[in-house]
């Protein structure tokens, strides 16, 4: 297992559009064990996604279960993950290990329904709410080179700037 380098805002790279995953195999999924690893080693690490290691294909990790009392689905590991539908909307503060030093308010779906890929190459699909979902949301935005950044309605109003990381 290894720990990986996040890339980190401004970085050109963070706006690259990844490729879909061919093959679910030994090899990717020793990626996902490292990912994960980085993912929780940060603070508040509740998700990640492959481009913000630098490595620009379809794969993201998301685990609310630390936050309590909320409903969520354990332990996600999201290849090629697609959101087919969308209902809601909310308000709600983001962090990102791709932007360090701030949080921003963004509004997302309140409930998604997702068709992925898992560790084994089976095709799954799962429905999430909340924060969740909101998580879910953040993440796939990276596949697509999106930060919460681009995301905010004001950046006067809904960025905040952090004072300590926790
Ligand atoms: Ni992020």
């Amino acid at each position: 297992m290894a720990l990986l380098s996040i890339l980190t805002y401004p970085d050109e790279r963070l706006k690259q559009v990844s490729e879909d995953v061919e093959l679910v195999d030994d090899e990717l999924r020793a990626f996902i064990i490292d990912l994960e690893e980085t993912m929780r080693s940060g603070p508040g690490g509740v998700g990640i996604a492959a481009p913000q290691v630098g490595k620009f294909i379809r794969v993201a990790i998301v685990d609310v279960s630390a936050k309590p009392k909320i409903e969520q689905h354990g332990r996600l590991v999201l290849i090629n993950p697609e959101i087919t539908k969308w209902d809601g909307m909310k308000v709600g503060r983001e962090g990102c290990m791709s932007v360090p030093d701030f949080t921003g308010n963004v509004i997302r779906a309140e409930q998604i329904k997702l068709n992925y890929l898992d560790e084994q190459g089976e095709s799954q699909s799962l429905e999430s709410s909340g924060y969740e979902a909101r998580a879910i949301q953040h993440e796939l935005d990276h596949l697509d080179g999106m930060l919460f950044l681009d995301r905010l309605v004001s950046r006067r109003n809904d960025l905040f700037k952090r004072k300590v990381y926790k």
